[in-house]
């Protein structure tokens, strides 16, 4: 067994220590659900712990341990687990939403829809509403598809835009073929090979690939703040060129803000690059903790006025049982509504803590004397950040990008996503790649503890890894 295996033996048998209730209802799962579960990020190794319930930052779990978390909802509670002014507003009785869902159009929807496109505030943008980032990524492919009638798809090497046929390549990295293979089984050879693959934040490859192949790809999806990809801010210029060559190609630049869309500013991050795609889909947070996403854009595309495909063979974004659900609206109107009206002390108070967090898990590591380096800083446009991510570098490199962070030849992916995981659980601190996404909720005593639990992985790292 060597020196990993053994510290993960260590941790794990602390864990189990720590979660047998847990265990026990894992098991339990195990025995009536594919691996125990619904979601992979979930579903950790030795097994996860079973939530009882969350507040603010913590979380808690059947055995009566907490946790700070940074996983938050998957992102999408950037106020914390079950903020007051939510919970408030939607114990509060109200004819249209107070009830199940009924399956009609309501009020609740279109004050949420005029809010969303005020905050965006481009010129002839329109929005729908599905239930997932899934499917509003898939649509705004099928539309972009449509609307221009190419097939070819453009997307980022490590870019996740959610298990869609049409984006389920490229994401992983694979030590032979970096960025291009299929991720999963089960999608037409068809399809994938549709779906070209370029470097964020490359202009060079963009370029290249885009004067090659431009006049067959149908759209350039991309997060303007990269996300599982590495938490990593698009440079001004890149974004100002891939809205550039698309315009000029009439390529439609899809941002995808799932994760981005309010978490820097009450509306996309695209807004303070000043740069306006084609089309934008929104998820995470916009639903107040519910299942709420968006594609919005330009109403020629959505509507389909100038589409080159006949009316017949139009984009079906016509369905959802639970699209617009009222409750679901509701809250989502409450959370944008409360961003937009604490925006100047929220985004600071994010921002802020994220410089703090970054730069002393950074420190406690290098006292120890190993190297991390923290992602998720913002740059000269987009000021600060809430989000972060370990690295943990086997080779110095210049600048952190998908291809460096996810190489295990370059990047010890293990150390990251199960050691330090699992040191951290320990410790009562809940991460997911290393880190997460810092909540409104997060005060500094948080910030805090949750460095001394860093501070207390660095130290058992060096004892069993690095000494
Ligand atoms: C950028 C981005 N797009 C799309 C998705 C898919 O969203 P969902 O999990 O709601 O289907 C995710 C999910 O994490 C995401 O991060």
């Amino acid at each position: 067994m060597d020196r990993t295996e053994k510290l993960l033996h260590l941790l794990e048998a602390k864990y189990r220590k720590k979660t047998r209730k847990s265990f026990a209802f894992y098991r339990q799962a195990q025995k009536v659900m594919v691996k125990g579960g619904s979601h992979s990020l979930r579903l950790w190794r030795p097994y996860p712990f079973i939530m009882s319930e969350a507040h603010g930052p913590y979380v808690y779990d059947v055995d009566g341990n907490s946790y700070i978390d940074y996983w938050q909802g998957h992102y999408a509670n950037i106020l914390g687990h079950n903020p007051k002014v939510l919970k408030k507003e939607l114990n509060r009785f109200d004819p249209e939403c107070g009830s199940l869902h009924t399956g009609f159009e309501g009020e609740s929807q279109i004050r949420l829809a005029e809010l969303l496109m005020k905050q965006i505030g481009h010129k002839d943008y329109k929005v729908r509403f599905t239930t997932s980032g899934t499917l509003a990524t898939m649509y705004a492919v099928m539309l972009a598809q449509a609307y221009t009638g190419r097939e070819l798809i453009l997307k980022i090497g490590g870019g996740w835009h959610g298990a869609s046929p049409y984006l389920l390549k490229g994401v992983k990295f694979d030590k032979e073929k970096g960025f291009t293979q299929a991720e999963s089984a089960g999608v037409p050879d068809e399809i994938l090979r549709n779906i070209l693959i370029t470097r964020f934040n490359d202009p060079e490859d963009l370029i290249k690939i885009i004067s090659k192949k431009g006049e067959r790809i149908a759209c350039f999806i991309l997060e303007p703040f990269l996300g599982v990809g590495g938490f990593l801010a698009a440079s001004k210029e890149y974004l100002a060129l891939a809205r550039s060559l698309t315009a000029k190609l009439g390529i439609v630049l899809i941002f995808d803000e799932i994760i981005s869309g309010f978490r820097f500013c009450p509306s996309g991050v695209h807004k303070l690059y000043g740069i306006e795609p084609d089309l934008a889909t929104f998820g995470k947070l916009i639903g107040g903790g519910h299942a709420v996403s968006a594609v919005a854009g330009r109403t020629e595309i959505l509507d389909g006025t100038k589409h080159k495909t006949p009316l017949k063979a139009r984009v079906l974004f016509e369905g959802g049982t639970f699209s617009a659900h009222p409750q679901y609206m509701r809250a989502g109107y409450s959370m944008l509504k409360y961003l937009v009206e604490h925006s100047s002390v929220v985004y600071p108070k994010l921002g802020r803590s994220g410089d703090i967090l970054r730069k002393k898990i950074e420190d406690v590591f290098k006292r120890e004397g190993i190297d991390a380096v923290c992602t998720g800083r913002g740059n000269e446009v987009v000021r600060g950040s809430s989000l972060y991510m370990v690295n943990f570098p086997l080779k110095k490199v210049a600048t952190p990008s998908a291809d460096n962070i996810w190489n295990p030849a370059l990047s010890d992916i293990p150390l990251r996503e199960e050691l330090l995981k699992l040191a951290l659980l320990t410790e009562g601190v809940h991460v997911v790649h290393g880190g997460g996404a810092i909540s409104a909720a997060h005060k500094d005593s948080h910030l805090e503890e949750t460095v001394a639990a860093y501070a207390a992985a660095a130290r058992l790292f060096k004892k069993h890894l690095f000494s």
